[in-house]
């Protein structure tokens, strides 16, 4: 098989690792791709906001499968002008794309089909939106509709920052994105993220994992894309994986065939799980960054074939295979952010990859023969253990031994999980 792969991140780079191993590849292309997966695959300088010019590539190379890992190509439907160019791809149409383009599109949904999730309303003027939050009271939680990059939510402890919220967003905070908004009430529990496949017909649960929004050592301090991960989320038992598919992922499939919006592609549910059960808080139309990567580490099966049948159909005759070891990444990030920060400063070293431990590339960049880094967060050091704690000392292990000078990470990812082990 002749596959191409849309991105340039860590999450991409993990994508392109495991694809690699497949004995059904021939040949594997990435756009733009990535230092790190020049490793894998002949990068190629495509702009993926230009469709034709993927199409002619891909028609031009004989590519037989498409894969897009990010989720801004499908939300703008990269991944229905490639079907309709007669190209088998992995990532879901425009419209299911809206399950993470748009949180009222998700809510509603949950409202038509019984999915447990916050009460909400939504909103297209700051004033009723206002009056509705006085009548709430807080703690309650305001949301940009569109894609903010992650930073359109803002959970407010107090009726006056859920107020400020609003402002910001309807004064043009998070621009399109926030021309309207949701107001949410406050769900209280563990947070944990499901991943799963699905064909449009059938749901196929993958694997959990929590993942570390904060930039700073007891997730404290701005969000960010995610600063580490690990897998599995131990708050997810088997009775709750039963119940988040029964009450959450099945409902959400079938209602989205319903609607005439089926979904094929990976998505992942944020969900808090109260004390009722598994609530849904969001989902994602793609797979995580940085949670990917550590899927990746434990995945026992062949991803190609995976890929290929939630693709074309046929989901309900293969199978994902994991690997009972834990996983954990740590991403290196340049110093400031998720603020400013330098670009361009040197990579000194990485160190090798061994059976348990890798390092993937996400903001990086050769410049003049040398490895630069580009972006805020540059480098997933992951490893697989036994334990979380035995991955997380790994990792670190790992990450102490890459020589760049400008980068800094969390010393603490999987902090919840390791005292659960050491209880
Ligand atoms: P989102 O971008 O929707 O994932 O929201 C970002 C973060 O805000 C989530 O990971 C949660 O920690 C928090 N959050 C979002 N919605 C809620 C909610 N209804 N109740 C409590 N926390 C929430
Ligand atoms: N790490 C969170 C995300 O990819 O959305």
């Amino acid at each position: 098989m002749k596959v191409l792969l849309i991105g340039s991140g860590g999450r991409e780079h993990a994508l392109a690792w495991k694809i690699a191993q497949s004995p059904l590849l021939d040949e594997l292309y990435a756009a733009p791709g990535n230092p790190g997966i020049a490793d894998h695959a002949t990068l190629v300088a495509l702009n993926v906001e230009d469709h034709a010019a993927i199409i002619a590539f891909a028609k031009e190379k004989a590519i037989d499968f498409v894969v897009v890992g990010p989720e801004a190509p499908l939300v703008a439907g990269l991944a229905d002008d490639l079907r309709a160019a007669g190209i088998a791809t992995f990532g879901p149409s425009k419209a299911a794309a809206q399950l993470e383009g748009s949180k009222g599109f998700t809510k509603d949904l949950c409202a038509r089909y019984d999915i447990p999730t916050g009460a909400y309303q939504r909103f297209k003027t700051a004033e009723p939106a206002r009056d509705y939050v006085r009548q709430q009271g807080a703690p309650i939680v305001i949301k940009a509709d569109g894609l903010a990059a992650g930073k359109g939510v803002t959970v407010a402890m107090t009726e006056a920052e859920a107020l400020a919220a609003i402002d910001d967003c309807f004064d043009g905070a998070f621009g399109a994105a926030g021309a309207e908004v949701v107001v949410e009430a406050f769900l209280d529990g563990e947070e944990a993220s499901f991943f799963c496949l699905s064909d449009g017909k059938t749901a196929l649960a993958l694997a959990t994992a929590q993942d570390h929004k904060r930039v700073g050592d007891g997730d404290t301090g701005p969000n960010t894309g995610g600063m580490g991960a690990y897998s599995p989320a131990p708050v997810m038992t088997p009775a709750m994986v039963e119940r988040t598919m029964k009450e959450i992922i099945e409902p959400t499939i079938s209602g989205m065939a319903k609607d005439g919006n089926p979904f094929s592609g990976v998505f992942f549910a944020g969900l808090m799980i109260t004390a009722k059960g598994p609530e849904l808080i969001e989902y994602n139309v793609r797979f995580g960054d940085p949670e990917c990567q550590v899927l990746m580490m434990r995945l026992k099966s062949d991803l190609l074939p995976i890929l290929h049948a939630t693709a074309t159909g046929t989901l309900d005759k293969v199978e994902a295979e994991w690997r009972d070891d834990a996983a954990l990444t740590v991403v290196l990030a340049s110093k400031g952010y998720p603020g400013a920060y330098d670009k361009n400063t040197p990579i000194a070293h990485i160190p090798e990859a061994s059976e348990e431990a890798k390092v993937f590339h996400a903001g990086t960049a050769l410049k003049d023969g040398g490895l630069v880094a580009t972006g805020g967060r540059v480098l997933n050091v992951t490893a697989l253990g036994k334990t979380v704690t035995e991955a997380q000392a790994r990792a670190y292990a790992l990450a102490d031994k890459v020589e760049w000078e400008n980068g800094f990470c969390r010393r603490d990812i999987g902090w919840q999980a390791v005292a659960r082990e050491k209880a």
